[in-house]
This record gives C-alpha cells, sequence and structure tokens, in this order.
C-alpha cells in the first residue's frame, strides 16, 4: 500500500512511522528543514521513540515539499496539518487542512483521504458535500507529546469516521482501521467506525473531559489554597474513590499546551444554540485559575515592594507546560507571564530549549544559576529537584511531582 501524510509534526509523522513499518510511506511538508531531517534519518521533534524508529533504517518513510511527487500515487492520504484556534471566527483555522486536500486532488482522484487533524464538529461531513468527493474520511489522534509515537504504537483506541450510511466508505473505514491497527505493536485495539460527524465529537468531547479533569483539580486547589486547608490531602482523599481515581489531578497553572485549550473552545462554538453551561465554564475555568495564580504571584512581588522599597525580579522557571515537552505553544505559564506583564513586573525566562535572547520582551537565560540568584520570586508550573536549593523563592502549584 502506498500512503502519503501531509504534515510532519506531532500527529503527521507518528503516523508516518507507524505506517511506514509495514507500507510505502511519503511524509509531505511545506518547511524544508523538517524533510530534510527526516529524510536524514533523525526526528524533528523530541521523541525517543520516533527519534529510534526513524534512525533503525527500518522503516519505508521518505520526505518531500513536492505535493505533486508525495499524493500522486498514493492509495490513501491521510491530512495532519494544523488547525489554529481563530479568534476573529471563533472557530478552527481549517484552510492548511483544506489546501492539502486541494493539492492531493489535482494529481490523485482516487486516493482515500483521511483527516487526521482535529476539526470542527460536522466539518468532514460539509467538506465531502461542498467538494462532492464522497472519499473523506476523519480518524481523530489521541496522542501525546513527547509520547508521539508511543501511543500509536500502544494506542487507547482507534476510531475512524465515515458516511455511516454508504457501505463503500465504511468498506474503506474498516481498511483504514485495520492499517493502523496492523502498525499498532498491541493486540486487538478497541476500533470504533462510526460516522465522521460523531467521530468528531469523539475528539472534542474527549479533550474537553481531560480540560474539565484538570480544571476541576486546580479549583479544588485554589479554594485549599484560599482557606488555608492542605489540597494535597484533600485530592488524596478525593480520588482514593476508584471511580475518581489518583490520576490526572495534579494541580497547575492551567490547562494548555496545543490542543486542550483550542479543543474546548471549538466544542463551546460548536454547541452555538444547544443548552450548554459546563461546557462554557470549562473554558472560563481557565482564565479564572490563571487569575488566581498571577493574583498570588503579585501578592508576593508587592510584599517585596512594600517591605524592601524595590521592584523585585521574577523568575520563569521553563516556557513548557509538561517537564518533557519540547515547545510552549500555549503553555498556561504563559498566561502567568501576560497577567504579570500587565502589572509592568520584571522577568527573567530560564528556557534551555530557547536560543533567542529574549520572549516576549524579556531576557531569557540557559543559565539555571543566573535564575536562582538575580530572581526573587521563581514562578514554576512544573516543579523540579533541581530548584530545591532556592525552594522559598519558589511558586508552584505542583503537588504531586509529576504532569
Ligand atoms: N499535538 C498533539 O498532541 C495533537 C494530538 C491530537 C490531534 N492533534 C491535531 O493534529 C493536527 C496537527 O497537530 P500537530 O501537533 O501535529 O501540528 P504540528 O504543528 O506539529 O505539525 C503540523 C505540520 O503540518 C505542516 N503543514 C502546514 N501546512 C501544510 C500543508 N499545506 N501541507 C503539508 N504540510 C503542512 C507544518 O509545517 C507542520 O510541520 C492539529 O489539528 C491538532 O489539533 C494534535
Amino acid at each position: 500500500m502506498k500512503v502519503a501524510v501531509a504534515g510532519l509534526g506531532y500527529v503527521g509523522l507518528s503516523v508516518a512511522a507507524l505506517l511506514a513499518r509495514h507500507h510505502d510511506v511519503v511524509g509531505v511538508d511545506v518547511v524544508p528543514s523538517k524533510v530534510e531531517i527526516v529524510n536524514a534519518g533523525r526526528s524533528p521533534i523530541q521523541d525517543s521513540e520516533l527519534d529510534q524508529a526513524l534512525s533503525s533504517g527500518a522503516l519505508s518513510l521518505r520526505a518531500t515539499c513536492d505535493s505533486a511527487d508525495g499524493y500522486a500515487d498514493a492509495d490513501w492520504i491521510v491530512i495532519a496539518a494544523p488547525t489554529n484556534y481563530d479568534t476573529t471566527t471563533n472557530f478552527f483555522d481549517t484552510s492548511a487542512v483544506e489546501a492539502v486536500v486541494e493539492a492531493a486532488r489535482a494529481v490523485n482522484q482516487g486516493a482515500t483521504i483521511v483527516i487526521k487533524s482535529t476539526v470542527p464538529v460536522g466539518y468532514t461531513a460539509r467538506l465531502r458535500e461542498q467538494l462532492g468527493d464522497r472519499n473523506i474520511l476523519f480518524s481523530p489522534e489521541f496522542l501525546r507529546e513527547g509520547k508521539a509515537l508511543y501511543d500509536n504504537l500502544h494506542p487507547s483506541r482507534i476510531v475512524v469516521g465515515c458516511d455511516a450510511e454508504d457501505a463503500a466508505q465504511k468498506a474503506k473505514a474498516d481498511e483504514f482501521a485495520a492499517l493502523l491497527a496492523e502498525g499498532a505493536e498491541d493486540e486487538d485495539v478497541p476500533t470504533l467506525v462510526m460516522g465522521s460527524t460523531e467521530a468528531e465529537a469523539v475528539k472534542l468531547f474527549a479533550n474537553t473531559y481531560l480540560a474539565l479533569r484538570v480544571s476541576y483539580f486546580n479549583e479544588l486547589d485554589t479554594y485549599a489554597a484560599s482557606k488555608g486547608l492542605d489540597a494535597r490531602k484533600v485530592i488524596e482523599g478525593v480520588c482514593l474513590d476508584p471511580r475518581v481515581g489518583s490520576h490526572y489531578n495534579n494541580p497547575s497553572f492551567g490547562y494548555g499546551g496545543y490542543c486542550l485549550p483550542k479543543d474546548t473552545k471549538q466544542l463551546l462554538a460548536n454547541y452555538e444554540d444547544v443548552p450548554q453551561s459546563l461546557v462554557g465554564a470549562i473554558v472560563e475555568a481557565n482564565r479564572v485559575r490563571k487569575n488566581f495564580v498571577a493574583d498570588e504571584v503579585m501578592d508576593r512581588v508587592m510584599r517585596i515592594v512594600f517591605e524592601e522599597g524595590r521592584a523585585p525580579l521574577v523568575g520563569v522557571y521553563r516556557l513548557t507546560m509538561k517537564s518533557g515537552s519540547d515547545n510552549f505553544r500555549a503553555s498556561s505559564i504563559q498566561g502567568i507571564m501576560r497577567r504579570l506583564q500587565e502589572h509592568r513586573v520584571p522577568m527573567l525566562v530560564f528556557e534551555p530549549t530557547f536560543d533567542g535572547g529574549s520572549y516576549f520582551g524579556h531576557e531569557v537565560t540557559h543559565d539555571l544559576d543566573e535564575l536562582k540568584n538575580r530572581c526573587d520570586v521563581i514562578v514554576a508550573n512544573r516543579w523540579n529537584g533541581e530548584l530545591a536549593d532556592v525552594q522559598d523563592k519558589v511558586y508552584t502549584r505542583d503537588l504531586f511531582g509529576r504532569d
């Protein structure tokens, strides 16, 4: 089977590597440096399993910037282009997905297109209708950044959406589900084939549930911190109920990363005239949490201003969302920085993976000792043992030392 994958980011590269275990895969990307890195047998993103797979020489995978070369003789064209949230339209910007469909159909009318990008509920059915093209499926992706290939090799589930009324499309959806299952290392992966609109809803409702859970424990922590309770003890007591579970319950500065903030907003936009209060509250809860965290940091800042008559320097320990992450997309600490910036608080950022000298006007250092020595307060979304000697300066809500 010949497969083309459009977009060599977290989703595209991991799906390409998964399928290239058994099939010929061409990755297509608009960024030449990504293509060069993949063709050199390395991963442009930080992911140990991907690095290992790409350098092993065991995959049938090449990359190109030339869309005609990539798409022309593919049987399957998988789209993993970005769908950023557009704050003016209050909807995902799906133009990159549409650009791929157009480029693909210009050279290949027979391939089955599978959208892996996260899209609004109802998008794939509308696109099929608009283009008069039945051969477009949607398959949500559930991977975590940093474990992108691992999560494809060991998927929690495989979901493929099609026009469920159309037997030929249903057969294609079964076939694509089988391709994903064939690449996985686990046997008997739960597999669901459904309507594409339902599959789109699965993705947005799954991520909104995760955002809800983060917000719930964050709001519990806000209460505990405000009332002088030991939040850790309360969370442990709550989570020992097996219906709640002791996972994914560590307070933070808010949910963040590329997906949860945009996917919750997109789901809220999809509700339009459908009654709801919870989904809107999940979006709003993140703003409220960041305000609370920024206010707590400002209390520390103002204490120094009043007691010592000087403006303290606030240190930002890492811009990343999670400890193992290699990007800062929509990380919650940036929301805290924006709020502190409104109060003109001077900041020094410690981020070893950022090479520019300043980040949104704030000085960046790669020297942890400089952060420790120069800063009076250090904000850290996630605790790290390397901060232990300056623990008194650190403001974090990380209670369990994990993501
Ligand atoms: N990152 C995640 O954890 C994750 C998880 C599940 C779903 N998703 C969804 O998958 C999609 C992709 O996310 P990602 O994190 O892999 O994004 P990414 O930014 O890491 O990668 C997207 C890639 O697409 C390329 N691209 C842009 N326009 C293109 C075009 N016209 N043709 C070919 N390539 C093009 C970009 O250069 C980039 O390399 C998004 O819709 C996202 O919401 C992401």
